[in-house]
């Protein structure tokens, strides 16, 4: 049986699926995989294991229908049209869990460089602003104590809130789909209405699924609504804020800062204000990339992967309503 991976993987996936027998291509030249020649590798493979922003949608499971299964290295699914996948009975599944811990951690590094200009700070030594010393000068806000909202309470908010809760002892608001009512007791977690979330945080760190319900959601009108003094931290994916917006409410002081690890569109341009602004500090996606964590997303994309071809439930599936029809 033969599995197509868009991107080198991890040894640990690679020789858990060689050792079940596969026969595995990897795409291996140094840019994003074109969706025709994606559409067009799959179809002499039994099952894909996608790792980076590739588009499953109608117009490729229509050229598609018969793979056996589809294995995502990532937690994020918004690149995945589920409903279409199941209509074609073919299994998608995740990466959630292993990466919790480190795209938390990630967050927590954003929150932290910004609230002390870090990043900027670092670099004026290289633009020969070292100066001397002033007790008013390069000053951070620290942490200890404030209010941390959180916009999205999953297992990264969750993971990040305890963090930020035992460390820097902030009290946790959060805005949810639905209430957690163990996060609740565990942290004192309060659920508050969105607009209380963009009023009360000090800092507003954004953990959601991309959606039509959250795409764009962090705009002018949200932006206005948060304190001067607070920090906007996004981890999740660039579409739930507008950059435009977010780079004037910076730069008319409506917020004090901003951590980003995604953007939108990614890769960002060289050119972008938001990288030349002193508060701001922007990562190139890379929330779950530590050598133990990406190998970790590879062995359960790849155990996915050989529960597909065998006719198995896959672990992380992510469309289990593909079960229960007949395959
Ligand atoms: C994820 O796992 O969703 C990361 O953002 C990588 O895409």
């Amino acid at each position: 049986m033969r599995v197509l991976i868009t991107r080198k993987l991890p040894d640990a996936g690679i020789k858990l699926l060689e050792d079940a027998g596969l026969a595995i291509t990897q795409y291996s030249e140094k840019r994003e995989l074109p969706q025709e020649e994606l559409i067009e590798l799959c179809q002499s493979q039994d099952a894909l294991l996608s790792s980076g922003p590739n588009v499953i949608d109608e117009h490729f499971l229509s050229h598609n229908r018969y793979l056996k299964g589809i294995a995502l290295m990532s937690v994020g699914y918004d690149k995945v049209d589920l409903q279409a996948a199941t209509n074609c009975r073919i299994p998608v599944s995740n990466t959630p869990d292993v990466l919790t811990k480190t795209t938390a951690d990630t967050a927590f590094l954003l929150m932290l460089a910004v609230s002390r200009n870090a990043f900027y700070q670092s670099q004026s030594i290289q633009r020969g602003q070292w100066g001397f010393y002033e007790p008013t000068a390069n000053l951070g806000q620290e942490l200890y104590g404030k209010t941390l909202g959180i916009f999205g309470m999953g297992r990264i908010g969750s993971d990040l809130a305890r963090k930020c809760r035992s460390y820097f002892g902030m009290d946790i608001i959060y805005h949810n789909r639905s209430r957690k009512v163990e996060v609740e007791q565990e942290l004192s977690a309060i659920y508050v209405s969105f607009d209380d979330l963009l009023a009360k945080s000090d800092v507003l760190t954004v953990h959601a699924e991309l959606s039509e319900q959250t795409k764009g959601l962090f705009n002018a009108n949200a932006f206005r609504k948060m304190k001067p003094s607070s920090i906007f931290i996004n981890t999740s994916r660039g579409g739930l804020h507008q950059e435009n917006d977010l780079i004037e409410a910076l730069s008319k002081k409506e917020i004090w800062g901003a951590g980003l690890d995604v953007t939108n569109p990614e890769p960002m341009s060289p050119q972008n204000p938001l990288l030349t602004m002193p508060n701001v500090y922007v990562l190139p996606h890379i929330g779950s990339a530590t050598v133990e964590t990406r190998d970790q997303m590879a062995i359960v994309a790849a155990k996915n992967i050989m529960a597909a071809m065998k006719d198995e439930k896959m672990p992380q599936i992510l469309n289990p309503e593909v079960y229960r029809s007949n395959k």
